[in-house]
């Protein structure tokens, strides 16, 4: 029986007791998964997971993806865990993000396939800066006023793919004129959790989306609505970081941003996400 704490009215839930570099067994895997899906982060304190401890938990909830462009930054012999940090060596960055904020988005909306899950494992911290914050779009979406969710239903977003979440344009990108020909892919903005059945609001990232099929003077408006909207304290979770946590999170009903940080303090964390094998339909 998992020792479950929830952390936040909208999401989020620590999980207690569990060490994860041991060989969990099914039963538990299952019981992770359903408290995962219910509470849509979880949470695991004090964990020593080297690289392969890491890969092979992550492994437990399906196959490993990367991400394209950010290859150079996997962890050295395992392509699967992307680095994200802000330290250098000999004049070279050994991960992506920076120390910059990275604004709200959903992990690669701007693919087919999305990673259903991402697990992000802490090394090292700064002293203070890099809360990680997570937000229910299950949540978004069920506290909505009725005009805005009539507006909404039945329409599709395009997601850019150029540019990440510090706002860089990605290095296996070239900058359009108009964003409305920048590449990426198309997603419902409501869209059923294919697991839950429960409808949640998928927005992706503000930067270069745009409503398709709408004049972008109106889809902007719209978008301008969503993300108003969505900017509320009661459907986040904020994750102060120690060393050693271990967060999963569902990225079909959460969207997550990071605070900025002292340039001059270390933080090194290593990221796992689960290929998509399914697309996710409209509600
Ligand atoms: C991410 O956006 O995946 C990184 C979040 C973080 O660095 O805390």
């Amino acid at each position: 029986m998992l020792n479950v704490t929830p952390l936040a009215p909208a999401l989020g839930a620590e999980i207690r007791d569990i060490d994860l570099s041991a060989a969990l067994s099914d039963v538990t895997v299952d019981e992770l998964r359903a408290v995962w899906l219910e509470h849509q982060v979880l949470v695991f304190r004090d964990q020593k997971l080297s690289d392969a401890a890491l890969v092979a938990f992550s492994k437990r909830f399906g196959e490993l993806d990367t991400v394209p462009g950010w290859e150079p930054f996997s962890a050295q012999g395992y392509p699967e865990v992307l680095t994200i940090s802000n330290v250098t060596q000999e004049g070279a960055a050994i991960g992506v993000l920076g120390d910059g904020e990275a604004a709200w988005h959903t992990d690669m909306s701007y693919i087919d396939l999305p990673p259903p899950a991402s697990l992000l494992y802490s090394l090292e911290i700064p002293a203070e800066g890099g809360d990680t914050c997570f937000k229910s779009m299950y949540a978004a979406l069920e506290d909505m006023p009725v005009d805005l969710r009539q507006a909404i239903a039945g329409k599709v977003l395009n997601h850019d793919a150029s540019h990440d979440s510090s706002g860089q344009l990605r290095s296996n990108h070239v900058l359009a004129k108009d964003f409305s020909q920048m590449p990426g892919a198309r997603h419902p903005i409501i869209r059923a959790h294919p697991e839950t059945d429960r409808p949640a609001l998928y927005l992706g990232r503000r930067l270069n989306a745009y409503v398709v099929g709408e004049d972008m003077p109106d889809s902007e408006a719209l978008l301008d609505r969503l993300w108003d909207h969505c900017d509320q304290e009661r459907f986040v979770y904020r994750h102060r970081w120690q060393p050693g946590d271990l967060v999963m999170w569902d990225n079909r009903c959460v969207m997550h941003r990071r605070d900025p940080f002292d340039p001059a303090a270390r933080r090194i964390m290593h990221r796992t996400q689960i290929k998509g094998d399914a697309l996710v339909v409209a509600y």
